[in-house]
């Protein structure tokens, strides 16, 4: 019994010892690979019907807009606002046109469509 303890210690740090150039190295190794076959075994969730996006997107926004969009506080409201104003808008927060402290970042991480449909869900708001 002992002898296989000592073996299976021996044999672990011979492994952790044959480890070691290997994580030495990490910093150094070509990561690139990984990463598409990451994303390849990873299948795209399912597409969000049309008619849903703007809902869905613009649940995202109430949290500082007001749950009714109406702005809180010194939020600006986006309830029934003009959806080509409010589209204006995201795309110069995007484009880091227009001064910002949360909307640059927030609009650069939705598409172009998620941006229309929330502005047009936000115009249609009475
Ligand atoms: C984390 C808080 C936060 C969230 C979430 C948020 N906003 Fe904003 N929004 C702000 C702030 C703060 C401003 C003022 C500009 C700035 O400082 O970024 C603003 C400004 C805006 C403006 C400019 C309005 C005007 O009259 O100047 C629009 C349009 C806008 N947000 C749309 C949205 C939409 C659409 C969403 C959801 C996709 C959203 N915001 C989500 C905080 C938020």
């Amino acid at each position: 019994m002992p002898t296989r303890f000592g073996a299976a210690i021996a044999g672990g740090v011979f492994l952790i010892m044959a480890g070691l150039p290997a994580l030495a190295q990490a910093p150094a190794a070509p990561a690139a690979p990984a990463a598409p076959a990451a994303a390849a075994a990873t299948p795209a969730p399912p597409a969000i019907p049309a008619a849903q996006l703007g809902g869905l997107v613009a649940q995202t926004c109430g949290g500082c807009h007001g749950a009714d969009y109406k702005g809180v506080g010194g939020m600006p409201t986006l309830r029934g606002r003009d959806a080509a104003e409010l589209i204006v808008a995201m795309n110069e927060f995007r484009a880091n046109q227009r001064y910002s402290t949360v909307m640059g970042r927030l609009s650069r991480g939705l598409t172009e469509a998620e941006i229309s449909a929330v502005s047009t869900y936000l115009a249609a708001l009475r």
